[in-house]
């Protein structure tokens, strides 16, 4: 489902210097799969995602999501391709303040380029127990509501691919596990291959892989 083969990043310094990052051979997640990402901060776990995504362009190397090499999409397919493919829950949920929970998720759907399903975001919604805040905008959510929030606006589309970066740290322990269960229950429900990285061994063990990205990326070794 998801094959990132020779990618290199590298980071350009205000100083003209180039910092390099990444170089990972070959990661390969199949569909349905479910793993944890783990190493060190400022390893380039979150660089990694974002190439996977298509938000970060990698230097050289292919991206490969469902069949399509998305390192050969212009810019607006990349936008639609990753809208209809992949889910993200961002370490900084990245909702928008300005729009209540319900419209979040449906913003979700807004960039697919199909109709929304507004029965879908309110499933979603009350499957993460948000049932009574459709109308509470980010400021009237606690914490770890806006996280259950970016997580039903992750699966709103039916991705192929999840990819959470540290989704449960920033919640208390009790919601956690909970938002935890919840997003690998609705993935394997769904069938969808899901990356989620974490620092926290509690999460990690539970996973059937575990992948350290110090082992993926052959300049951690160097
Ligand atoms: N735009 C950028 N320009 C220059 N350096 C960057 C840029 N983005 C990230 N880096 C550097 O790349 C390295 C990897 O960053 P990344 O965010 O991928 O780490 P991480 O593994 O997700 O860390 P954490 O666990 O703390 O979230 C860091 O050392 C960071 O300083
Ligand atoms: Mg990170």
């Amino acid at each position: 489902m998801l094959l990132v083969e020779n990618v290199q990043k590298s980071f350009r310094l205000p100083d003209g210097s180039t910092l390099p990052i990444l170089n990972v051979p070959r990661f390969a997640v199949a569909a349905g799969e479910q793993l944890a990402l783990v190493g060190g901060s400022g390893s380039g776990k979150t660089t990694l995602l974002h190439i996977i995504a298509g938000i970060t362009r990698p230097d050289t190397g292919r991206v490969e999501i469902d069949g399509t090499d998305i390192t050969k999409l212009n810019e607006a397919a990349r936008d639609l391709f990753r809208a209809n493919k992949l889910g993200y829950i961002f370490q900084t949920f990245n909702l928008l303040a300005g729009f209540t929970a319900l419209e979040n998720v449906l913003l979700g759907m807004s960039f697919c380029g199909r109709k929304p399903d507004e029965a879908r975001a309110r499933q979603l919604l009350e499957r993460v127990g948000l049932g009574k805040r459709f109308d509470h905008k980010p400021a009237m959510l606690s914490v770890g509501e806006q996280q259950r929030t970016a997580v039903a606006r992750a699966l709103v589309n039916r991705p192929k691919v999840l990819l959470a970066d540290e989704p449960t740290a920033s919640i208390d322990s009790r919601h956690q596990q909970q938002v935890l269960d919840l997003i690998r229950e609705t993935c394997r429900e769904e069938n969808v291959a899901l990356v989620l990285v974490t620092h926290a061994p509690t999460v990690s063990e539970q996973f059937p892989r575990v992948e350290r990205l110090e082992e993926l990326n052959q300049l951690a070794a160097a």
